[in-house]
Order: C-alpha cells, then sequence, then structure tokens
C-alpha cells in the first residue's frame, strides 16, 4: 500500500453553494470529479495533520463510493482519525453533534437533501467546520477557487473498507471507525428532551405517524420513537434508506408527503403526524386535522422550549431567514428576548448560536433547530414537539389556535415556480426590484409601504455583510412580499414568491390561506411581472 499522487485537471463548476457542492449523480461520477473537490477542501483547510474527521451521507445513489473515496485521500493527507456512520449513514445534523462531540476538524456530509436521488438524481457534498456547521463562505470562496486550478490529488492505494462493520481499522496509519449512526445522537436527545414524560403521553394511547421518506431519519425515528419512547410499532413508516428513496422525493412537503396529510386530515388519523426529508435536517409538522406551516411551528417552538429540560431556563433569542413568517418575532416581543433576521441558509445562525444571542432558529423551508447543534435537525423538532404536547396534554390544533389567540396569526404562503429560463427569472428580479422607485410611503392596494428594498444582512458578532439577499416589500400592517431565486435547485432557476399578512390575536383565525392572501399573491404579479415573463400560469408548487 502507498500514497499516490495523482495528476488532475479541474473542472470550472465545483462552486460549493448554500448547501454544498449539488450536481446530478453523472456529474459527480466523472473521473477525479469528487476526487479534486475533496483534495480543493484539503488544501484550504488548515491544521488537519492527526485530526478527526467525521464522513457521513444520506444513503442515497453514490454515497458509499464516494465515501471510500474520501476515505482514502483523508489518510493520504495526514488525518489521524476518520468517523463514519455504519453503512455510511449519518443525518446531518448527527454529523454536525458528531463533530461537536469530538472536537473533530470537521465533516463531509455526502447529500443533496431533500432532491431525489439514484442513478440519475442529484448527490452533493457538503464541508462543515469544527462548530458543526456548515463551512463559512470565506472557506467555500477559497475552496471554489483551489479547484479552478488545481493539477493533483492525494490518495492512498487502499482496498475499500467495509462500511458495514462496526469497529476500528486502518488506512495508512489513519485510524477508521465505523460507527453506529444513532447511539450518540439518541443518547444526546435524551439529555434536551423529556422521554419520561412522552413515554408516558405514548402510554396513554397517544398515537403518531412519521414518515422517514425511505431517508436517512429511518434508523433514527425507529429507534428513538419506537423504542426508546414507546410509540407502537410501525408508527414509523418508509424507515429503511433506499439509494432511490424509493423512487420519490424525500421532500416532507404537502406534494411528496402528501399521503402523510392525507391520512391527518382523514377520520383516521393519528394524534400526531411527522415526516424529514433526505438528510434529516428538514420536519413537517401535521396535526390531526391542523397543518403546521414551519413558520408557526418555529413560534410555538420558541413560545414553549421552556417545557424541555434542555430549554428550561428559558431561551436567550429566536433567529429566523428573513423570507420565514414574523411569527417568531411576535413571541420574542412578548418574551422580551432577541430576534434577528438572517439571509436565508442555515449557516448565517452559526454566529448567533456561537455567541449565546439566539438559543432557537429557523426557516420557513421547514427547517428548525437549536443551539444544541449547528444544523437544523428534523428529529429534534418533533421530539421537542412530543415534549410540548406530552407537557401541555393539548392536541395539535389547540396548541396552534391558542397560539394564535395569543400572539396573533401570520398568514403566509411560498409560491415555487421551478425550471424557469434563467434569463426569465432574472427578468422578473429585475422588474421587481425596478418597482422599488420611491415606493417608501406610497399606497399599495391599501397599505402604506414602509420598506421597498434589497435585503442586505449586517453580521453583529463578526461585522461582515451580505448583500443581495432577497427583494422585499414590507408594509406597515405587518404584511410582506419576498421574492428571491433560489440558491440550491439543480436545473434552470427556481423563483421563490413569499407572501405574509398579520392578523392580531383578536382577528379571525380560520379563514383559508390562499384566500386570506390573494390580494397580495395578485399585487406581487402586477408589480413582479411572474406570469407574463415565465410564461407560467401558476407555480409549480404551493407551500
Ligand atoms: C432552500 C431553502 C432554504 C434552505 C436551503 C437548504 O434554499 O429555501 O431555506 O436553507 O434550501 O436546505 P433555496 O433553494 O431557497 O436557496
Ligand atoms: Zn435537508
Amino acid at each position: 500500500m502507498a500514497i499516490r499522487t495523482v495528476e488532475t485537471v479541474p473542472y470550472p463548476d465545483q462552486k460549493p453553494g448554500t448547501s454544498g457542492l449539488r450536481k446530478r449523480v453523472p456529474v459527480f461520477q466523472q473521473p477525479n470529479y469528487v476526487a479534486n473537490f475533496v483534495q480543493s477542501y484539503f488544501d484550504c483547510l488548515e491544521g488537519g495533520a492527526g485530526k478527526l474527521l467525521v464522513i457521513g451521507g444520506d444513503g442515497r445513489f453514490f454515497n458509499q463510493e464516494a465515501i471510500q473515496i474520501v476515505l482514502k485521500m483523508a489518510a493520504a493527507n495526514g488525518f489521524g482519525r476518520v468517523m463514519v456512520g455504519q453503512n455510511g449513514y449519518l443525518s446531518t445534523p448527527a454529523v454536525s453533534h458528531l463533530i461537536r462531540k469530538n472536537k473533530a476538524l470537521g465533516g463531509f456530509i455526502l447529500s443533496a437533501s431533500h432532491n431525489p436521488g439514484g442513478p440519475h438524481g442529484d448527490f452533493g457534498i457538503k464541508y462543515n467546520v469544527e462548530h458543526g456547521g456548515p463551512a463559512p463562505e470565506s472557506l467555500t470562496d477559497a475552496v471554489f477557487a483551489r479547484s479552478k486550478v488545481i493539477d493533483r490529488y492525494k490518495i492512498a492505494e487502499a482496498p475499500d473498507v467495509d462500511l458495514s462493520a462496526i469497529g476500528t481499522s486502518q488506512i495508512e496509519g489513519m485510524a477508521v471507525e465505523i460507527v453506529d449512526p444513532v447511539d450518540a445522537y439518541a443518547a444526546y436527545m435524551e439529555t434536551l428532551i423529556d422521554f419520561g414524560a412522552v413515554r408516558l403521553l405514548f402510554a396513554s394511547g397517544f398515537r403518531m405517524r412519521f414518515d422517514a421518506m425511505h431517508a436517512i431519519t429511518g434508523p433514527y425515528a425507529k429507534r428513538i420513537f419506537e423504542e426508546m419512547l414507546g410509540a407502537p410499532s410501525g408508527s414509523v413508516i418508509n424507515a429503511v434508506p433506499s439509494p432511490t428513496f424509493n423512487d420519490g422525493h424525500p421532500d416532507p412537503n404537502l406534494v411528496h408527503a402528501k399521503p402523510l396529510y392525507d391520512l391527518m386530515m382523514s377520520a383516521s388519523a393519528p394524534d400526531f403526524g411527522a415526516a424529514s426529508d433526505g438528510d434529516g435536517d428538514r420536519n413537517l409538522i401535521i396535526g390531526r386535522n391542523r397543518f403546521v406551516t414551519p413558520s408557526d411551528s418555529l413560534a410555538i417552538l420558541a413560545a414553549n422550549a421552556h417545557l424541555a429540560p434542555g430549554y428550561a431556563g428559558g431561551i436567550a433569542g429566536v433567529a429566523r431567514s428573513m423570507p420565514t413568517s414574523s411569527a417568531a418575532d411576535h413571541v420574542a416581543e412578548q418574551l422580551g428576548i432577541e430576534i434577528h433576521e438572517t439571509p436565508t441558509g442555515w449557516k448565517f445562525f452559526a454566529n448567533l448560536l456561537d455567541a449565546g444571542r439566539v438559543t432557537i432558529c429557523g426557516e420557513e423551508s421547514a427547517g428548525t433547530g437549536s443551539n444544541h447543534v449547528r444544523e437544523k435537525d428534523g428529529v429534534w423538532a418533533v421530539l421537542l414537539w412530543l415534549n410540548i404536547l406530552a407537557a401541555r396534554r393539548e392536541s395539535v390544533d389547540q396548541i396552534v389556535v391558542n397560539h394564535w389567540k395569543r400572539f396573533g396569526r401570520n398568514y403566509y404562503t411560498r409560491h415555487d415556480f421551478e425550471e424557469v429560463e434563467m434569463e426569465a427569472a432574472k427578468a422578473v428580479m429585475a422588474r421587481f426590484e425596478g418597482a422599488f422607485g420611491g415606493l417608501a410611503g406610497q399606497t399599495l392596494g391599501g397599505r402604506t409601504v414602509s420598506l421597498a428594498d434589497n435585503f442586505t444582512y449586517h453580521d453583529p458578532i463578526d461585522g461582515s455583510t451580505s448583500a443581495n439577499q432577497g427583494l422585499r416589500i414590507v408594509f406597515a400592517d405587518g404584511s410582506r412580499i419576498i421574492l428571491r431565486m433560489s440558491g440550491t435547485g439543480t436545473v434552470g432557476a427556481t423563483l421563490r414568491l413569499y407572501v405574509e399578512r398579520f392578523v392580531g390575536p383578536d382577528g379571525d383565525h380560520e379563514l383559508e390561506t390562499q384566500a386570506a392572501l390573494a390580494d397580495l399573491i395578485a399585487l406581487a404579479d402586477d408589480l413582479a411581472g411572474i406570469r407574463e415573463l415565465t410564461g407560467r400560469d401558476a407555480p409549480s408548487v404551493i407551500t
């Protein structure tokens, strides 16, 4: 066995986005494609010698092949030890936890989150740094620059590691530790959540359905909900990770998790329904006859977190991405705690969490998390909901309705226009922004505009500035219209339109969402020309 230096030529397209490098599987299968990208990281990381690296993925097609390459390259690049989830499995939050718990230099996550998998689906590689969260832009920029000039990489000539066998082996003096993907994570959850109370809840006849969508949370959910908390066997469905996600989209939204939604709206609904995505960082929460929007879920978790042992002392503050509804702001205001509005993407929360300024954070795109890791965490969110349900002994519906009575309701919707021509999408953005001049102070559709801008974030911790983070019109009554281009789509452009309207504690909370927002949606189309410029009559997905 030996360490080999392989000559290579750069690929021009290895720019890691908000969620790492994400491309179709055949792109990753090109010669040296994975190796170039991984070596670009190793060339930019300082102090890897002798350190620990965590590696795992969501089980999608090409997961194990990519892991074997990363393992052999880590050995050749001088790492002392790697920790890999058995069968190559680790959820994104579990990677974040293992990095923090074991003081690793960082970790590679092999996943394309909620995007479809299989030989023609998507694959992705993301690197998380020592605090457990996604690499900051300074690092991903450096990696991209490196990838454009890379001319060699180092790899150990070694046989593949048996990823199915728990235990430790060696590659060129580097220890390869295959660990159970669930053990450490489950033990950690037990310190944050009142497992005793949730056990009693299930023992009292409470029923849940958790849809793992043939993705990574299956093993976590089976162990924690069924084995540790006593949910009846069969409560967790689609629990075996599949390389193709059983030909589905592991996206817990109302399109791809429709069977769960239909069940929860039916006469045979259990008390609680939930789902998670490909890599286990997102969550969907549905009560019997009550869908909980992710923005509301964030606000409800923030308002009730003190009921769980991990947050018994109260929370320091809440952070939400700019397009996420302002429901959490109303909670922060009443609790007298900080609220922060950050750009889309989890990495912006890390500084606030590290500084102890916020405890809970979340995004409208079904991501909620806390200071326990530096990623959003689907299973954690479901556990915190269970803890709250166990403590309050109210239904999901009662908890939501009572929340609105106390804090008011933010009607909220997101319309996605997927696979739009890039030029058309840019034209829509340009037309919308073009309408902003002199808008502040004017009245539009009976509402006074208080702000129309392209959101710029000033990080209060490190002083950095992130411009161009989405176009928004904010009205004096709390309504908002937001338009931005997705940073995670892989084909053409995805336009996201977010619309919100606030109705106070005494207002009508039982309107149909799209109807409640119809005038704002029409106004958005008027100003941005979405239908006209894209030729689309309707969004691809409404959430
Ligand atoms: C989407 C979501 C965003 C999330 C990201 C990664 O990004 O909108 O909230 O952080 O996926 O999961 P987008 O495609 O909108 O750029
Ligand atoms: Zn995800």
